[in-house]
């Protein structure tokens, strides 16, 4: 879907809309519906399944969204979590000066000193794109957003930048708490801030926005992948050396790229991740390796995670995989003054973290862009069964008591399983077209052959594919055992 199509889909359908819309919204920030509640909460489920309970080492965790100043200052991100940012002299608006030059068909270095960006302000003629107004000097502005605590309102705080930092600060514990081995895989759905500048792109770019990250802490003498198990295994990546999207083998991408053999087994879990759960076609999906200045600084190696999202005008970064080294412990146990190095088999490590970084909002924008599709009159939101809001819909074929009692029943027998949807308005074509748009995988319509006792049929339901139309009678009694392993992902 173009951009336009997405913000009238998601937004009449009851996906997600700016917050405090009836107040004219705010730039970065939305609401998810009713829909959209289901689908992030789905996509959170699989991203459980497969990422953390495949593990017996691997565990969530929970934290605040507040953190206090010093294990920010520690971490690095007070100083350098910064975006250039240039104003307008004439109508004070700011812009992120590398999307500013973008927008001028200008490719800025991602990461440039403010004096770097302005000498391609000034060569490119670039000025306010509201009121054509000169442009400022650009400055590093730090997209944390802080917030004052306590009775006087002088304890300083920042709301957390990336969830990764709960999971570094509760490590030690949770080493302690648990085997005292590694590795250990501690992993984290939850909320993070950035006062981004240019917040755009629907869920793009959001000032709030929700973040699962899994961070393996290792140690790098010791830790172990079945490599041999990706023999002949490809993936779509851009090599920082070649800045070309080529198809590589695992094999290729650790003897020509240097790339450890523990981090490409990993992207090949994410590249298995969208293609078997969220049913991505392989080629929509790649790795952009980031080189040089243009890594997190907290990065020895870092790859973007892309999807081609036709609203979004390509690839775009929907998560990251990245190889922290022992940055982050490192750095607080200067600012803790807490050693968090740990005992392993008799030797003393600072563990090294890999991070699995994922942007559910994100993600869950490029789901329903991806697979929404148009056949004549026909939509379909073709979502795996177990990402769709509903599971099932159960459809009472006309308005008859017996009918109507019947599909009650069923839809309060399923409940407790699944999460279906009851809808007695409309003929029934256009009740599986509304389910087909919203990406409904199974419609069950009781029928009165279903509630005749003297029917063949009596006791039995169709259930329609939304993907094939076929429909297939089956036993009332025998729904649950049929549908709940469809609508459920299991690793
Ligand atoms: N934790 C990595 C990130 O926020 O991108």
């Amino acid at each position: 879907m173009n951009m336009e199509e997405m913000v009238a889909f998601t937004k009449g359908k009851g996906f997600f809309w700016p917050s405090a819309e009836i107040y004219g919204g705010y730039a970065g920030m939305y609401d998810y519906g009713h829909l959209g509640a289901l689908l992030k909460r789905r996509f959170e489920n699989a991203w459980v399944s497969y990422f953390v309970d495949g593990s017996s080492d691997y565990y969530l965790i929970d934290g605040s969204n507040v953190l206090p100043e010093r294990p920010l200052v520690a971490s690095g991100h007070a100083a350098r979590f910064n975006d250039t940012l240039v104003g307008c002299s004439k109508c004070h608006t700011y812009y992120r000066v590398d999307v500013l030059l973008a927008e001028h068909g200008v490719k800025s270095p991602e990461v440039a000193k403010p004096e770097e960006f302005d000498d391609l302000v000034k060569k490119n003629n670039v000025k306010c794109p509201k009121c054509k107004g000169a442009l400022l000097p650009s400055k590093d502005f730090n997209m944390m957003i802080d917030v004052n605590l306590g009775p006087e309102k002088t304890d300083k705080g920042y709301l957390r930048p990336e969830t990764a930092q709960t999971t570094y600060l509760n490590f030690f514990r949770e080493f302690n708490a648990l085997r005292k081995s590694l590795p250990m895989g501690l992993a984290l759905i939850g909320r993070a801030y950035r006062n981004e500048i240019s917040p755009r792109q629907g869920l793009y770019r959001l000032r709030e926005l929700t973040q699962s990250e899994l961070q393996i802490f290792f140690d790098p003498d010791s830790f172990k992948v079945p490599f041999d198990s990706l023999k002949g295994t490809e993936m779509n990546v851009v090599p920082f050396k070649t800045k070309k999207q080529e198809r590589t083998t695992a094999e290729r991408m650790v003897k020509e790229y240097n790339i450890p053999e523990f981090y490409v087994y990993h992207m090949a879990l994410i590249s298995e991740f969208y293609r078997k759960v969220i049913g991505m076609p392989e080629d929509k999906i790649r790795f952009l390796e980031k080189g040089g200045d243009e890594k997190a600084f907290y990065n020895r190696l870092h790859m973007d995670i892309e999807v081609d999202v036709e609203s979004w005008g390509g690839f775009r970064e929907v998560g990251g995989l990245h190889y922290r080294g022992d940055y982050d412990l490192t750095c607080h146990t200067k600012g803790s003054n807490q050693d968090l190095a740990v005992t392993v088999n008799g030797k003393k490590v600072i563990p090294h973290v890999l991070e699995l970084s994922f942007g559910v909002d994100r993600n869950v924008w490029m789901m329903v862009d991806v697979f929404y599709k148009t056949d004549g009159e026909r939509k379909v939101l073709g979502l795996r069964p177990w990402l769709a809001p509903f599971s099932a819909a159960v459809l009472p074929l006309q308005k008859d008591d017996a009918i109507i009692a019947e599909a009650e029943r069923i839809h309060k027998a399923l409940r407790p399983h699944m999460k279906t949807f009851a809808d007695q308005s409309g003929s029934i074509g256009r009740r599986y077209a509304r389910m087909d748009e919203i990406g409904t995988p199974f419609c069950i319509t009781v029928d009165f052959e279903s509630v005749d006792n003297g029917s063949k049929n009596f006791g039995t339901v169709t259930i329609r594919d939304r993907d094939t139309k076929g429909q297939e009678r089956v036993k009332i009694g025998n729904l649950a055992d049929i549908l709940v392993p469809k609508a459920r992902f299991s690793a």
